[in-house]
């Protein structure tokens, strides 16, 4: 998919399609106005005739386009002027881009971003802008069909074009669409591998994915580790969870090298559980199935990793990925089994299926004693208690650090990939209290988004660290159920903004 920048006058600009924006007042402004003109008012009429709305995503189709050197227009309805902002952008042109899907329309060009960074009204700039919309026509042009024996033809839309005013900042566009289509990819690497099935996505498969990108990436190097490697490094815990399945266990470490040797990397560790089926403490069976999302975490991290293999920020990054599947088994944890981090503390296992923070803290450990890291940013579908908390529009946010969790905040504003910040205090601890070893792996159901990262916090030793649990916003339940690739844009522009530290 291109997204070439067009900055000819709408009205004179060739193109299949002219996707214009149609506000809630009825008033024609930026291309829409100018495309009318050339038109002599053919779309006012649409528009006063209740046949083009301003309602958001909304989407009308028209082909008498007389004056104009577009063969289509599409108007798209994007509520309210004064409240059109990146947000509303993205809404209209998911529409847009669905309601050119089913059509033959090869090319189109979006003028939705035509005000962008013009004038005091518009909320949105250029670059932002440009990166939303390659952002969200990927996105809406995603499939995951490829174990499917009948594949549904693919859209046709092979160019979108991003129309700006002559005179625009081309520069900035270009970086926005830069950017933007190194996250697309970076997203749809992370849908596919949330997506594949837990008997193709292993964490041998997951490792393969990291070589895949090791070759694809010159500044992008792999090393990938075994359960011997593990069990010479100490990993108890992450040793633990996996010694109930037959498929093999991995760390997977990813390093990403865009400056020199002394600068300390930001670490990225990605909960990578390829299948969590509970464990002895075994789930029920309603919804067991989307447990193979529970590796989103490693899927977002990789995606991320991709994006600044492509884009090849002046930073470094390292990703520590354990991967594992969580199966009962005659050889399986049993609840009260305890195991000897790599840290050296000690955890009671009291719920299998709390794992997540196993194989993390270990992760977590290997990362500051290898890499000695400036901030590490944990990745996971960790509890279902962050779901009941924030449901599927924010990702957990917890830091023990105030800069740190300002600059991820910052990237999910930025990015529309949203965070909230949830609480970390230490009597949420209290409940891990465990008479037989130093602490528990498991305590209240209430407040268990805070529990969780209570527990991770005792394996970060003051680094500054923040714990994303993405377990209501890394894939969608409902009909249409799939990985959604986040939070591949909050962790991209959360590193790019670290560069410049
Ligand atoms: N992977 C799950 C968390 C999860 C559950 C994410 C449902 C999304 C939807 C995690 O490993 C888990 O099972 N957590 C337990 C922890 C509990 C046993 C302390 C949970 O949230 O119930
Ligand atoms: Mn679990
Ligand atoms: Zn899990």
């Amino acid at each position: 998919m291109e997204f070439p920048v067009k900055t000819g006058a709408p009205a004179s600009q060739r193109t299949e399609c002219a996707i214009l924006p149609v506000f809630d007042d009825g008033q024609l402004r930026g291309a829409t106005k100018e495309i009318d003109t050339a038109a002599r008012g053919l779309i006012k009429q649409f528009v006063r005739a209740g046949d083009a709305t301003g309602r958001l995503g909304s989407t009308t189709l028209i082909h008498r386009t007389q004056g104009t050197a577009a063969t289509r227009w599409l108007l798209v309805g994007c509520g309210k002027h004064a409240d059109f902002g990146a947000k509303r952008l993205t809404a209209a042109l998911a529409a847009a881009v669905a309601a050119l899907r089913g059509t033959g329309t090869k090319e189109a060009i979006s003028y939705l971003a035509y005000s962008a960074g013009s004038s005091s009204t518009s909320k949105v700039g250029i670059e932002q802008a440009a990166r939303m919309t390659v952002e969200v026509t990927r996105a809406q042009l995603y499939r995951f069909d490829e174990l499917k024996s009948h594949k549904e033809p693919g859209s046709k839309l092979s160019r979108l074009g991003v129309g700006l005013p002559r005179g625009a900042d081309l520069r900035e566009a270009r970086r926005g669409i830069k950017v933007g289509t190194a996250i697309a990819n970076g997203s749809d690497l992370a849908r596919d591998l949330g997506n594949r099935p837990p008997n193709v996505c292993t964490p041998t498969h997951l490792a393969e994915a990291a070589r895949d990108l090791a070759k694809k990436y010159r500044k992008l190097e792999v090393k990938v580790l075994g359960e011997p490697d593990m069990r010479r490094l100490g990993m108890g815990a992450l040793l633990g969870v996996t010694q109930g399945a037959d498929e093999p266990a991995r760390l997977i470490v990813v390093q990403y090298r865009g400056a020199g040797p002394k600068v300390a990397p930001i670490a990225l560790c990605g909960k990578g559980v390829t299948f969590d089926t509970g464990g002895i403490s075994l789930k029920p069976p309603p919804k067991m199935d989307e447990m193979k999302f529970d590796m989103c975490g490693a899927g977002g991290v990789l995606g991320a990793m991709a994006a600044l293999g492509e884009l090849e920020p002046p930073t470094n990054v390292v990703a520590v990925i354990p991967a594992c599947e969580n199966m009962p088994g005659g050889n399986a944890t049993r609840p009260s089994d305890i195991v000897t981090t790599m840290s050296g503390q000690t955890v009671e296992i009291l719920n299998t299926d709390a794992e997540g923070r196993l194989i993390l803290c270990d992760a977590i450990t290997y990362a500051r004693q290898q890499f000695k890291p400036r901030c590490v940013v944990d990745v996971a579908t960790l509890t279902g208690a962050c779901v009941v908390a924030l449901g599927h529009i924010y990702t957990g946010l917890f830091s023990n650090d105030e800069a740190l969790a300002a600059a991820i905040s910052a990237a999910g504003d930025r990015s529309l990939d949203l965070v909230w910040r949830l609480p970390l205090h230490e009597e949420y601890g209290d409940s891990l209290r465990s008479n037989f070893a130093d602490f528990a792996n498991a305590g209240t159901r209430d407040g268990g988004a805070s529990v969780a990262a209570n527990f991770l916090s005792r394996f970060v030793e003051g680094v500054p660290w923040a714990h994303l649990d993405i377990a209501g916003v890394a894939w969608r339940a409902n009909s249409n159920k799939g990985a959604t690739g986040r939070p591949v844009p909050l962790l991209v522009d959360f590193l790019l903004g670290a560069t410049q530290q």
